[in-house]
């Protein structure tokens, strides 16, 4: 039991396609179904042991495109899987340029409980699977490993022999191979010739954000969360066009991400108009624009809350699962009164 290994595919340059073999960054991301990619790793039977390989395409896109409706869908496939005892763990193939961000929303709304007891993870490539040189089939092959790990918990995500965590991971080159960094926390360990060495536990996976299963998660709507930076010569007048009544057809605007400059700092005319969107009821949290470290409170700038570490993207994320379980949580009460 406990020996299947779920690839879901999503897209990607992984799964990318270009016209030149040795053209790593004029292709079509997204060409190639999950199933297809597995059976064009050399050794992949080697690596998943006594391992049971299952596949399923959940979507076939760029992660640019990434939105709502296939995070949900994701969501729910993880789950799915996730929750069978026979599934050991999931891997998942995603387009660089989002990973990010889906790895932080899948460690928020996934099952706490499924989360400390089996690994999801999170895979990708820089080139095509076209390429002369591609580094997808071994990041799979790597991501394989860690799956393998009895240590994997929790959402984590694994490219050039470095494993990170869902919240620390973020993609900080635009085309080298080793794309990502996991900043001040550091990685959680590395993938060496097939084996798994950890340098740090897999971080103690805290119960789900999201009052909703995932299953209903879709039935939600997203709450419009925009992220707004500081910079020299930054006004609120962004913010304020932001906050005036929708076009038709248009989400309304429920809160604002602010990547301020240093230690969250906001200049004092869009501080002005952040205030006044949370005057109105629109959550405002304050993030730093600086790649490293976080926001650490200051009396000086006290009054808009700080992202608790998290980079504006993430914080961004959280903010909206906060968002949409306040309408949740409102929606009960409503019904719960009495007429
Ligand atoms: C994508 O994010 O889907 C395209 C870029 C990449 O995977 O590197």
């Amino acid at each position: 039991m406990l020996k299947k290994l779920v690839f879901l595919g999503t897209g990607g340059t992984i799964a990318g396609i270009a016209t030149d073999t040795a053209d790593n960054v004029g292709y079509t991301a997204a060409q190639v179904g999950v199933e297809r990619l597995l059976g064009a790793i050399p050794g992949l039977q080697h690596a998943l042991g006594d391992s049971v390989l299952e596949s399923e395409q959940v979507v076939q896109i760029d992660s640019k495109d990434m939105g709502w409706r296939q995070w949900c869908a994701l969501a729910q496939r993880v789950q799915h899987h996730l929750a069978r005892p026979d599934v050991a763990a999931v891997v998942v193939t995603h387009g660089t340029d989002t990973l990010e961000e889906t790895a932080f929303f899948l460690s928020r709304v996934l099952d706490g409980q499924l989360l400390r007891e089996k690994a999801v993870v999170l895979t990708c490539a820089m080139r095509p699977a076209s390429s002369t040189a591609p580094d997808g089939p071994q990041n799979m092959l790597d991501a394989v490993a860690v799956a393998r790990s009895e240590s994997a918990l929790g959402v984590l995500a694994v490219c050039a022999g470095t494993i990170h965590s869902a919240r620390d991971v973020q993609k900080v080159h635009p085309y080298r191979l080793n794309a990502f960094d996991s900043g001040e926390a550091g990685p959680l360990g590395f993938v060496e010739e097939g084996r798994v060495r950890w340098v740090h536990p897999c971080p103690v996976v805290g119960a789900s954000v999201c009052s909703r299963s995932v299953h209903h998660l879709s039935s939600a709507e997203w709450p419009r969360v925009e992220i707004v930076m500081n910079y020299v010569g930054a006004t609120g007048a962004t913010v304020r066009a932001l906050c005036r009544v929708p076009a038709t057809g248009e989400q309304p605007v429920r809160g604002f991400v602010v990547a301020g400059t240093g230690n969250g700092t906001v200049h004092e005319d869009l501080l002005l108009a952040l205030r006044e969107a949370q005057a109105q009821g629109l959550g405002v949290v304050r993030a730093t624009r600086c790649a490293q470290g976080c926001v650490v409170p200051s009396s000086a700038i006290g009054e808009l809350p700080d992202s608790q570490g998290l980079s504006p993207v993430k914080a961004r994320i959280e903010l909206a699962l906060e968002l949409i379980n306040k309408a949740a949580d409102a929606a009960l009460v409503k019904t719960a009164l009495p007429v």
